[in-house]
């Protein structure tokens, strides 16, 4: 039976970020969904994006029309391979020594994309199919906040001084190897646009090394750990948020991942 969706939007608004605290499951209730396609409260999803950077809805079910469903935020950009919807899950191939989204290890705090020379997409959507039984969170940090610990004249640095990118090493497996060289604080209409990685920027100076150091602290200190439930989505605004993921143990664990250019 098709669902009262007027209802379900009442019941069921997209969560804001301001009502979720850090390391806390919301409820999740999809006795509503039944296969439905339950709305997403776009303007509750863009007015979280402004204030905080991100957006959790706990609703949209895991059979969710993930290339689409968050269009209303721009157009989604070819992955990888050519994919618009990866999947993010263990691979048995990858021991969880490495750090790597393709197995159970802690993920370090990057930005997405950061091994492109284009501009890096605006928004990364992560959607739970299966959410692991514990742990697993995606990790968040504001970018802004830590661009503001910094000095103008080494604002200025960050956006003069070239270093060079690579890809995620366990993509190589798949045939992926990209590399880039971009300064790490580039600009789309006078908005700031943040490149971070922990591991896989090419840390040439004392400059890029301690932005890489003092970034990773400011991570820990100020992150949030949202767990995306199942048939919950994420959605965060990729120019200024750093992101990561604590560890698991759950083999099910399946995220599935969109990304969108700027609108
Ligand atoms: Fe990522």
């Amino acid at each position: 039976m098709r669902p009262d969706l007027s209802d379900t939007r009442r019941k069921h608004p997209g969560t804001r970020a301001s009502e979720f605290p850090a390391g806390f499951a919301p409820p999740i209730d999809l006795s509503c969904v039944e296969g439905g396609v339950v709305p997403i409260d776009e303007d509750a999803v863009r007015s979280d994006l402004r204030a905080h950077g991100y957006s959790y809805v706990d609703d949209v079910g895991e059979s969710f029309d993930l290339r689409t469903g968050f269009g209303f935020l721009g157009e989604p950009v070819p992955q990888y391979l050519g994919e618009y919807v990866r999947d993010v899950r263990p691979d048995p191939a990858i021991s969880d020594d490495v750090i790597t989204p393709y197995n159970r290890s802690e993920v370090l705090p990057h930005t997405e994309w950061f091994e492109f020379p284009d501009v890096p997409p605006r928004y990364v959507v992560l959607h739970a199919v299966v959410a692991a039984s514990s742990g697993g969170e995606t990790t968040l940090a504001d970018g802004y906040g830590y661009l503001a610990t910094f000095s103008a004249e080494d604002r200025a640095e960050l956006a003069r001084r070239s270093y060079r990118w690579r890809s995620q090493v366990t993509l190589e497996s798949e045939g992926i190897h990209q590399e880039a060289s971009a300064p790490i604080l580039t600009a789309v209409d006078g908005r700031p646009v943040l490149r971070f990685s922990s591991l896989f920027m090419e840390c040439a100076d004392d400059f890029s090394k301690n932005f890489v150091a003092a970034g990773r602290e400011y991570f820990r200190r100020t992150r949030v750990a949202i767990p995306i439930g199942s048939g919950g989505a994420l959605v965060w605004d990729n120019w200024r948020m750093l992101h990561a993921r604590n560890a698991f143990t759950d083999r099910r664990r399946h995220l599935r991942r969109v990304i969108i250019g700027a609108a």
